[in-house]
């Protein structure tokens, strides 16, 4: 089977919930606190390796405490970490704050993830899908990019945070998932002609998602009705279900039904029972909506 490579960040995320998110100037009362593993790379590259696929990672943390706990999370897992860089630098982290409704504002120090040394990434020749997100340099991507078309390997990339895209980048992508916000942020750039090869798959949260393809057929997916805990992370959890079940040869379609399936699931779960979540879970869930 091939494999999934992502290359991205690794971030110690401090997630603090609060009745009420704090406006300008304004000091709120949270009433917990959880210290969690995250970065949109890391996260993706656990929910693509817990629903069954080969998964490497490549990025970089510092030698600090949270390099230390970070560490521990992937050593946990069956990703393979060969190729994940040591530096000098401060390990990646990120500050949240998520209300009652599972609203949700944070904010990212990149840190090591900055520094990851590109001349130190090999992409194995079985790689199917290259998978990137925007909280690493884009000089990695690009470079990471240009190798992955050289063996043959499909693109992805998670264009989050919005950040404008090296259209040298761009030509090399397959497919592009954004949320609705970045999707406002890259209307002008990423919707011209020129970029139509590209399948863009916009998530609307609650309310689905859209889903445009190359040949101009487009469809709107409805999400899956839960009761909200927290949608900390749902994204990445969505993206990496999403390229685990396309590596294995699924339809595009179904693949982003399987990805919300185990966005819904993960949204509906406390932290501790999220890494419970199985793919006979993904699928009784797609099986009961059916029905
Ligand atoms: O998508 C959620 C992730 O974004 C968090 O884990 C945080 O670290 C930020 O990178």
């Amino acid at each position: 089977m091939k494999k999934i490579c992502i290359i991205g960040s690794l971030h110690w995320d401090i997630v603090v919930n609060t009745n009420k998110i704090p406006k300008k100037d304004e000091t709120a009362s949270g009433s917990k606190v959880h210290y969690l593993f995250g970065g949109k790379g890391g996260n993706q590259a656990l929910s693509s390796n817990r629903y069954g696929s080969d998964t490497y990672f490549i990025g970089r943390i510092g030698k600090d405490n949270f390099g230390k706990k970070i560490l521990k999370t992937l050593k946990k897992s069956t990703i393979d970490i060969k190729q994940l860089q040591v530096g000098s630098e401060k390990s990646g982290m990120s500050v949240a704050v998520i209300d009652k409704k599972g609203n949700y504002k944070a904010t990212i120090v990149s840190g090591a993830n900055l520094s990851i040394d590109y001349k130190k990434i090999t992409l194995k020749k079985n790689t199917g899908i290259l998978l990137l997100q925007n909280e690493i340099s884009e000089k990695i991507n690009l470079i990471a990019a240009k190798k992955a078309k050289e063996i043959n390997c499909e693109v992805w990339i998670n264009a989050a945070p919005a950040r404008k895209i090296n259209p040298k980048l761009l030509e090399l992508i397959d497919v592009i998932i954004i949320n609705k916000v970045e999707a406002e942020f890259y209307k002008k750039s990423l919707f011209q002609n020129k970029f139509n090869k590209i399948t863009k798959v916009i998530t609307l949260g609650s309310k689905g998602l859209e889903v445009q393809f190359p040949d101009g057929d487009h469809k709107k997916i409805q999400a899956f009705k839960v009761k909200v805990k927290s949608t900390h992370g749902a994204g990445d959890a969505f993206i990496g279900a999403m390229a685990s079940y396309k590596l294995r040869g699924n339809n595009f379609i179904s693949c982003l039904n399987y990805g919300q399936a185990a966005a819904a699931l993960h949204i509906s779960s406390t932290i501790k029972q999220r890494n419970k979540i199985l793919e006979k879970d993904i699928l009784d869930l797609i099986i009961k909506n059916k029905t």
